[in-house]
């Protein structure tokens, strides 16, 4: 029998514990995967904020022995992950942990490959390109917004050609995410700003992406609804345990569908723009993503006026292009309110970036699943607009 195997659609998720003190596990899963030596991933500001010393401690409790690699930088990058699988060879390491935010976990996952697999992390760009099983892969994220502890993507920066790769693949879930809302409570304003937004992206663009289907659209929903309810509240107060607890559940399950629905042109031009500036990811995604959604609006209106709704319009009596309008002002309010409202042009992008950004952006493979199919003017476009 023929079947349409188009309609099909597969979910990949790690094993999950969610709640505060998750992270105190740690040991016990390292034992579970059989810990000769455990190889800690992180940063320089997750080792101040100290949760490194801790979970080395949790880790030395158990007397599992284990070596920490910190040298990752914001956006991390190709050099940085072959340092660290040298370190992870030289300790004849066996099992990772990565501690920190997206930084230190997609450096993580290069790690894993480059060990495993044996050539360069630049050679593991694209979609399904890895063919070796990595190390075991224990993750403890201390930001609520990027999701690398439940996604299938690493994203490495290659300063040389000033890109972001971005590679794809189910090998690099990890096992185990150990998601604990206290680890993000060091967390400044800016950060918490910018890596919830970051979340919200990720539900819209999973929520209208070619790749959504059931599975992942009641995790992309509950997502924004979870993300607009607090991310304002917890950016004015960033102590408050509880609101920690409700963005960071809208993280993960942001996580979970664009993990699996893959991404847009946001996230397609972020990259791009990241790679090229250096610039915050989540700011990044914060300057663009109104415009996109005007981009794109045309081509999944039934989809977006969800979005609309989701996020708290009440579109009874509205057109399309009235729902439309509501939308764009309730997200750049939305920005507003968080502190991010800056332009591409207060960091430091100007119109003659534009047309190389365009061409890298028009590589990166969340472009596929953009709802509008998108040609170099097309971005362009886009980029023009939030200059
Ligand atoms: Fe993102």
């Amino acid at each position: 029998m023929n079947r349409d195997i188009s309609n099909l659609r597969k979910f990949v998720s790690p094993e999950i514990i969610f709640g505060a003190g998750a992270r105190c596990s740690v040991a016990n899963y390292a034992k579970n995967f059989g810990a000769r030596k455990v190889l800690v991933v992180s940063d320089k500001g997750v080792r101040e904020a100290g949760w490194v010393e801790e979970i080395s401690q949790l880790l030395t409790n158990e007397e599992i022995e284990h070596v920490v690699f910190d040298a990752v930088s914001a956006n991390p990058r190709a050099e940085e992950v072959m340092a660290g699988a040298q370190i992870y060879q030289e300790h004849n390491c066996n099992v990772i942990v990565a501690v920190g935010g997206g930084s230190p976990m997609d450096c993580a996952k290069g790690i894993g490959i480059v060990c495993a697999n044996g050539k360069h992390i630049l050679d593991y760009e694209g979609i399904d390109t890895i063919h070796l099983p990595i190390p075991p892969l224990i993750f403890i994220p201390t930001t609520a917004g990027t999701s690398a502890d439940v996604s299938q993507f690493a994203i490495i920066s290659d300063p040389v050609e000033k890109v972001k790769i971005s590679i794809v693949s189910k090998a690099v879930v990890p096992d185990v995410a150990l998601i604990d809302p206290e680890t993000t409570i060091t967390m400044d304003p800016f950060l918490s700003a910018c890596t919830g937004v970051d979340a919200l992206v990720h539900a819209i663009e999973a929520f209208v992406s070619t790749g959504a289907g059931p599975l992942t659209d009641m995790h992309a929903l509950d997502a924004m609804r979870l993300i607009k309810d607090n991310i304002v509240t917890l950016v004015e107060q960033p102590k408050d345990i509880y609101l920690r607890e409700q963005v960071m559940l809208g993280s993960m399950k942001a996580g979970l569908a664009f993990s699996n629905a893959i991404l847009g042109a946001v996230h397609a031009m972020a990259h791009s723009l990241g790679g090229y500036k250096d610039l915050p990811h989540g700011l990044c995604n914060a300057i663009l993503l109104e415009h996109v959604i005007d981009f794109n609006y045309s081509e999944a209106e039934d989809r977006f006026k969800v979005v609309a709704e989701t996020m708290g319009i009440a579109t009874k009596g509205l057109n399309t292009s009235q729902i439309k309008v509501a939308l764009r002002n309730k997200v750049v309010q939305l920005k507003q309110d968080v502190g991010l409202d800056q332009k591409l042009k207060d960091n430091g992008v100007t119109i003659s970036d534009i047309p190389v950004l365009s061409d890298h952006a028009l590589q990166d493979p969340c472009i596929l699943t953009n709802p509008r199919k998108s040609n170099k003017r097309d971005v362009e476009v886009v980029y023009e607009e939030a200059l």
